[in-house]
């Protein structure tokens, strides 16, 4: 009886999202085959304690000791071997599927191109994720584009302090550290949109830094990615690229990059910040780009925009300022 309502409160209620890749499918079985094991022993538990309550009740006049017990080498066998055998079982079932959900299957030569693992370089920073394909120029995106059944590896970093990168429907989730390249494979076996969801705690944006992770069909992907090839290589990048490369989206709305973060100031409305600032608009926008500690908009915390863009390349920069200039007098 333990056991089945046990088994009804694991399978009734839907615990995990449904799974969109071959490593989440893994890790759910190890959570199923975990899960099963420990229903299993928690009915046997109950049941030898209910058993006992009733049957070895003392009666209410009863103040006898019970009889000396000096334990049972046959039980104590059982109840070591038992769990040495569990323990055992899950610590191999638990290996296999890490090391498989590592693997990256070789190209075949003459294979289809769905079977090439592709390389994605992922970047995070406060509070945006910028996802690059080395495989197709550097071709960027602020939305994380895959095509199914494609073995993918991720390689993260950090420009400024800690981030996780979290699909929940593709079970895993890893760091992206500063001064760190980590790994992470993924083999979406589902279409779909998927939210890319930052689970390490980063800064007043953490809650805001999200994306989404697209999965397509192959002929679909290789076509947007040969698109963005085509578009971004040769030439300096749009001003509108590098507003999004650089991360901005991620926290300032900006209808001509089409962006709507709620992190900072709405720059829409930089025309009317730099007159309440008292300075000249494309200077304003400059000095808060480089030193955005300078002026603060009202109703902001000093500090919350990172101080990472001073380094910015002079010519992204000016083109920059002048997007921005251009866009918010309108
Ligand atoms: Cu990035 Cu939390």
């Amino acid at each position: 009886m333990f056991g089945a309502v046990a088994a009804a409160v694991a399978l009734l209620i839907t615990w995990l999202p449904r799974s969109a890749s071959e490593q989440a499918d893994r890790i759910d079985f190890v959570f199923w085959f975990v899960t099963a094991i420990c229903i299993a022993i928690f009915a046997l538990v109950a049941a030898v304690i209910v058993y006992a309550v009733f049957n070895f009740r003392a009666g209410p006049d009863d103040d006898s000791d019970g009889p000396p017990v000096h334990g049972h080498t046959g039980l104590e066998i059982v109840w070591t071997a038992v769990p040495a055998v569990l323990v055992t079982a899950i610590s191999i079932v638990s290996a296999v599927v890490l090391a498989r959900n590592e693997h990256i299957p070789r190209a075949v030569a003459g294979s289809p191109n769905a079977l090439k693992p592709l390389v994605v370089d992922v970047t995070a920073q406060q509070f945006a994720w910028l996802f690059k394909y080395p495989g197709y120029e550097n071709a960027t995106s602020s939305t994380l584009r895959l095509p199914v059944d494609t073995t993918v590896q991720l390689r993260l970093s950090a420009l400024d302090v800690l981030h996780s990168f979290w699909v929940p429907e593709f079970g895993q989730k890893q760091d992206a550290v500063p001064g760190l390249v980590t790994k992470l494979v993924i083999t979406p076996k589902r279409l779909g949109t998927f939210p890319v969801i930052c689970t390490e705690l980063c800064g007043l944006g953490h809650a805001v830094m999200r994306s989404e992770a697209e999965v397509m069909t192959a002929a679909k992907f290789e076509q947007w990615a040969t698109s963005q090839k085509a578009g971004g290589g040769g030439g300096a990048p749009s001003a509108k690229t590098l507003f999004v490369s650089n991360g901005c989206n991620g926290c300032h709305t900006f209808k001509p990059a089409g962006a709507n973060g709620k992190v900072g100031p709405d720059l829409d409305k930089l025309a009317e910040e730099a007159r309440q600032a008292g300075k000249p608009l494309e200077e304003f926008i400059r000095e808060s780009i480089v030193n955005p500690n300078a002026y603060v908009a009202p109703g902001y915390p000093k500090g919350l925009m990172p101080g990472t863009y001073a380094g910015l390349p002079q010519a992204q920069l000016d083109a920059l300022v002048k997007f921005l200039a251009d866009g918010s007098k309108q």
